[in-house]
């Protein structure tokens, strides 16, 4: 008897882990022709995000700092089958940028259905040497500029009941040395569009927010930061794109990459002291 219980309930949370696992499918139909705005898309993630965009037949917009490097990306957007593809260079340290861009796209696409907030200045991965200017400076950049751009964009979002894609990070869950600034930032986003979401839902709002988070990903930009203090797995840019996607399109409010972070965090606070021991032996560090 004592074997069977056993028996029903591993059967029942391995039946629960799959579920989870296996996540929502993408019709990818539905991308066709979607109105979308990508930021941070020169390069890493964004970029593969506009690549699977192009692929489903959607009409693009993005934007990032570097003009040269946004032309390449349109070109092979065109070839890989995007009904439209331009780009616009911005600084998001500037206040001015976000709601340029967004009416950008807007004007452009003639609507919106997808705002896809990627973006990230750089910031150092070391331990804070207390410059607050650099936080404050990577706070508009990662975190005001994703406001800004939020609410220029929510009227034209309600009109086509679209959808708000913020990609976040396991550093906006958790905290970990060497990236102070960076995770502030997240962690700020999460709470912000967390609030966001309960608030639309209360209005019955047509828009849904999806707040993705993700694990360490094979860019160049975060394998660079890490090597030789590290080596946790990093996962591939390109399908945390297209999870980033999946979530967006199936209006999720919450997503994980890779899935068995979505376990790290449901047990995070379970064992603190074990935690935060395990999250430091994660780093090689001399002092
Ligand atoms: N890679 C990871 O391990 C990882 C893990 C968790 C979460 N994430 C999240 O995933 C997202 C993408 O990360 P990633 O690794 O793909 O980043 P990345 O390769 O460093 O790309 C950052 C993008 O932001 C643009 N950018 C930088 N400064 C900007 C500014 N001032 N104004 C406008 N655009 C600016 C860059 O283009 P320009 O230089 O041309 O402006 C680039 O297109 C971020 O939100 C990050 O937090 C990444
Ligand atoms: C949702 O969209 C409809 C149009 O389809 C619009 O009439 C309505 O005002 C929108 N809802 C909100 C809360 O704006």
């Amino acid at each position: 008897m004592k074997a069977f219980t056993k028996l029903v309930l591993v059967g029942v949370a391995a039946a629960f882990v799959a579920f989870q696992w296996r996540g929502p499918t993408l019709d990818p139909e539905s991308l066709k022709g979607a109105r979308v705005l990508v930021t941070g898309a020169s390069t890493g993630i964004g970029e593969q995000i506009a690549y699977h965009l192009a692929g489903f037949g959607a009409k693009v917009v993005i934007t990032a700092r570097r003009e040269k490097v946004l032309q390449q990306v349109v070109e092979k957007c065109q070839v890989l089958g995007a009904q439209k593809a331009l780009h616009i260079a911005a600084d998001m340290a500037n206040p001015s940028d976000p709601e340029r861009v967004v009416k950008f796209a807007v004007d452009k696409l003639g609507g919106l259905d997808y705002l896809v907030l990627n973006h990230i200045g750089p910031s150092p991965f070391a331990m804070w040497d207390g410059d607050v200017e650099h936080t404050r400076w990577l706070m508009q950049v990662n975190f005001l500029s994703y406001l800004q751009m939020a609410k220029t964009a929510l009227p034209v979002l309600e009109q086509s009941k679209g959808s708000i894609v913020v990609v976040s990070s396991l550093l906006g869950k958790m905290c970990s040395p060497f990236v102070a600034p960076y995770s502030s930032t997240k962690f700020a986003l999460n709470g912000f569009f967390g609030t966001l979401q309960h608030e639309l839902a209360m209005q019955r709002s047509n828009v849904s927010i999806t707040i993705c988070v993700l694990g360490l990903i094979d860019t160049d930009s975060a394998l660079e930061k890490v090597k030789g203090f590290t080596n946790i797995q990093a996962w591939p840019a390109s399908e945390a794109a297209l999870h980033i996607i999946t979530s967006g399109a199936t209006r999720e409010a919450e997503s994980y990459y890779p899935w068995f972070w979505y376990y790290t965090c449901l047990f995070r606070d379970w064992f603190p002291y074990f935690r935060d021991r395990s999250i430091r032996n994660f780093y090689e560090y001399e002092h």
